[in-house]
């Protein structure tokens, strides 16, 4: 898979993404299902947005001992999604025991990436709700080599990361950065942001683009500048 901007359908019910997603007569989006819509409606809401010929990016950050990944994913894998995820946090052997639970008796799977550290944790959480001490660089960068050697296809972080992730881990290892704004767009709850051009230079390969796609008054313009910025 090459570059591509992944809209965060960030909605509670099908109603409302489906509503969202009639807006594109053209290109079909990437999309990323999270915790919220898939709580809300079930893995039929997964088959349904698939069907209508979109990739999809379900996003669920798995976290559990590894017999228990290793089924959740085996169930998951029959979604056929694009793109799953779980946090490094499991450890290495639970990163191999969801490769083994996604990949499907003829060999394929959806691509697995991993959650370093949230976003939302900063240095001081880390130390004092987590007991880690080392710098959050460089945190991230080791959870980054573990998700490596674990065989997994790429991290989730911020696309100020991306570069260096690709230095630490390779080329091939695929950066999917949140956190990307418009330059004369809104930021949000975004702390540390980047415009789709500037996630493009620096190595992302794909970015996680939910607000100012979904909020736009003209959603499917607003997806079309991101394209234009990132992928053309
Ligand atoms: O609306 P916005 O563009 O901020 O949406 C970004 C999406 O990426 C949301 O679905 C958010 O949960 C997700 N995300 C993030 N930062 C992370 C991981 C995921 O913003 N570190």
């Amino acid at each position: 898979m090459g570059k591509d901007v992944i809209v965060a359908c960030d909605f509670s019910s099908k109603e409302q993404v489906l509503t969202f997603l009639d807006k594109f007569t053209g290109r079909k989006p990437f999309v990323k299902i999270g915790m919220e819509l898939y709580y809300a409606e079930g893995p039929g809401i997964v088959r349904e947005i698939k069907a209508r010929g979109h990739k999809i990016f379900l996003d669920l950050k798995l976290h559990d001992i590894p017999n228990t990944v290793r089924k959740a994913m085996a169930v998951l894998s029959n979604l056929d999604v694009d793109i799953t995820n779980l946090h490094a946090a499991g450890t290495k052997n639970m990163m191999k025991a969801a490769l083994e639970g996604l990949t499907r008796p003829d060999g394929t799977r959806p691509l697995l990436i991993a959650v370093t550290q949230l976003t939302s944790t900063d240095q001081e959480s880390m130390e004092s709700d987590l007991m880690i001490h080392a710098p959050m660089d460089e945190v991230v960068m080791h959870y980054a080599k573990c998700a490596e050697e674990a065989g997994l296809d790429g991290i989730v972080c911020s696309p100020l990361e991306a570069g260096k992730v690709h230095d630490c881990c390779g080329r091939h290892f695929l950066t999917v950065t949140p956190g990307v704004r418009f330059a004369d767009g809104d930021v949000g709850d975004q702390k540390r942001v980047m415009t789709p051009a500037a996630a493009r230079k620096i190595g992302s390969d794909y970015i996680v683009v939910g607000r100012p796609i979904t909020a736009a008054a003209d959603p499917v313009a607003a997806y079309e500048r991101c394209v234009a910025e990132f992928c053309d």
